[in-house]
Parts: structure tokens; sequence; C-alpha cells
């Protein structure tokens, strides 16, 4: 397997049983909310947001158990996205992680509740232990995920996507809407992780997060590229879904070639903005790579 490959699945597997230790116990009333919790979050998903927490931590050389915290606070924020996502409300999906989505295997009261619960969640993994020497950095950090959360940020993105349904919309609307309901928390991510370890300058995060911005941009028209041209099988979530929702995408404003082309620009735009720090941002780059070229 190659190195890089080495890094995600042990970093995949030792974040599980992180997330198996935060979540409350399915046996703690109430059960069946716990359960449906635990369900949505435990075994499946990338967890992307969570690697490129703790890439970003490894630039800093952050302690891994700080890190543990904010990449638990973003994965719950975006499992709690999901769950909501796949409401008959919203996307009105059946499939997530290759398996039932929370509302089929549970029901959509649970479904809702889930993704409340989850929310909350995160915000105490933010708040339970210190994870800086800083209080005040630390209270930045709650805040920067308040935001990217918030009707500025994923929530808002996901009310503009909704209200898309059947438009065409132009470029800039369509990056305005990806940029919120995904790359919001793909930069919060970012971010957390950094501000775990030693501080960087001001300029520094701001390369950081203009990365960031790419990435997170990235990965959603990736994701409508993939919506397109995968199939449910390997994407482990139904394939055809924006089409058969009648939804504004990159694919169906530029075509997938375009789209995967812009893919390719945003990569080399985020890559650059890596360059001042060197060996340290390996991480960072190999992840960039993998939004990119993912096949899933
Ligand atoms: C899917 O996100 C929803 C989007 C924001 C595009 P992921 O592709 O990261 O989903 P999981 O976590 O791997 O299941
Ligand atoms: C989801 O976008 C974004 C959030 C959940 C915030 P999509 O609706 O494209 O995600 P998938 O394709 O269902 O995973
Ligand atoms: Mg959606
Ligand atoms: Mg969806
Ligand atoms: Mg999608």
């Amino acid at each position: 397997m190659p190195e890089f490959q080495t890094w995600i699945a042990a970093h995949q597997q030792r974040f599980e049983e992180v997330l198996r230790g935060l979540l409350p116990s399915a046996d703690l009333a109430p059960q069946r909310l716990h359960a449906a919790m635990r369900y949505s979050v435990l075994d499946g998903g990338k967890r992307v947001r969570p690697l490129l927490a703790f890439a970003a931590g490894e630039l800093v050389g952050a302690d891994i158990a700080r890190v543990n915290y904010a990449a638990a606070a973003v994965e719950m924020i975006h499992a709690y996205s999901l769950v909501h996502d796949d409401m008959p409300c919203m996307d009105d999906d059946v499939l997530r992680r290759g398996k039932p989505t929370c509302h089929v295997e549970y029901d959509e009261a649970t479904a809702l509740l889930v993704g409340d619960a989850l929310q909350s969640l995160a915000f105490q993994m933010l708040s339970d232990v210190p994870l800086t020497a800083d209080p005040v950095r630390q209270l930045k950090m709650v805040k920067l995920l308040a935001v990217a959360s918030g009707s500025r940020g994923m929530a808002g993105g996901q009310a503009f996507d909704l209200a898309s349904v059947g438009k065409q919309l132009n470029l800039s609307e369509l990056e305005f809407m990806h940029i919120h309901k995904t790359g919001a928390l793909i930069r919060a991510a970012i971010l957390l992780g950094a501000y775990c370890g030693d501080a960087l300058s001001d300029a520094q995060i701001d390369k950081l997060d203009h990365y960031g911005k790419c990435v997170g941009l990235a990965f959603q028209v990736v994701d409508d590229v993939l919506d397109a041209e995968a199939d449910t099988a390997t994407l482990g979530k139904t394939a055809g879904k924006d089409a058969g929702n009648d939804k504004p995408t990159y694919v169906t404003l530029l075509g997938a070639v375009q789209a995967k082309k812009m893919a390719a620009e945003l990569h080399g735009d985020a890559l650059e903005s890596l360059a001042e720090f060197g060996d340290r941002a390996r991480r960072l780059r190999e992840l960039a790579d993998f939004i990119v070229m993912r096949k899933y």
C-alpha cells in the first residue's frame, strides 16, 4: 500500500475508535436516539474532514489528542448534515454510506433528533477540554464552527440548494452554493486542526484558509461529477440523484469535462497556497490530490 494510503487507513481506524468513545453509548437512555446517532456516525464515510484536521494538525505539530476533539466536532456536524440532507423534505434519499439512510432505518422524527443532538454534541467536543493553551483562541474555534455550520455556512448553503431546484444558476451563484453547503465545513476542519497547535501568523492562516476554500469547492465539484458518472455501489449513495431531483450542478452548468477541468484548476490553486510550508504540508498536498482524484 502506498505510504499515503497507509496514513489514511491508520487515521481512519484510529479515529473510528475515538468516535466510538465520544458518542453516547446505545445502552444509555434514550437508547433509540443514541443507537441512531451511532448508526449515522460510525462505520462509514471517508472521514475527509477529520483527515484534513489531522493533516493541518501535523503542519503545526499539534497534540493529536486535541485534534481528535476538533475532528470529531466537524465530523458530527457533517454526519448531522447528511442525515438531514437525506430526509424526504430535502434530497429524499434511501442509501447513505452503503446503508439505509437514518430516517429509513429508524424514522423521520428520530432522524431530525439525531441531527439536533449531533450538532449539540459537536459543540460539546469543542468546549469539554482545553484544545489550546489560549482560552481566547478556543472561543474563536467555537465561533468558527458555529459560523461554518449556520445560516452563513453549511445550513445557508443547503437553503440555497433547496431554493435552486429546477433553476439554472450562473457560475457565481453555483459557486456561492457550493462554497457554503460543503466548502465551509471543510475550511473549518483545516483551521480547527491548525488552531490546536503552535500559533501560525495571520498570513499563514490566510494561506491555509485559501487552500481550504479551494479544496472545499473542488470537493463538491467532484461530488457533482461522481453523482453523474459513478455507480451506486461504488458511491454507497444513490447515483444520478442530482438529475433526478432537478438540481443545478457543475455538471449541468458546464458539462463533465469542464467541471473536471475546474476541479483540476482548484487543485493547482490549493497546492500553490501551501508552497511556503514545505514538507510540513505534505499530507495536505496529498489530501488535495485525493479530493480531486477520488472515485467515491
Ligand atoms: C458527502 O460528503 C456530502 C457532501 C458534502 C458532498 P462526503 O463525500 O464527505 O461523505 P462521506 O462522509 O464520505 O460519507
Ligand atoms: C450535500 O450535498 C451537502 C451537505 C450535506 C451539507 P449533496 O446533497 O450533493 O450531498 P450527497 O450527494 O447527498 O452526499
Ligand atoms: Mg443535498
Ligand atoms: Mg444529497
Ligand atoms: Mg451530491
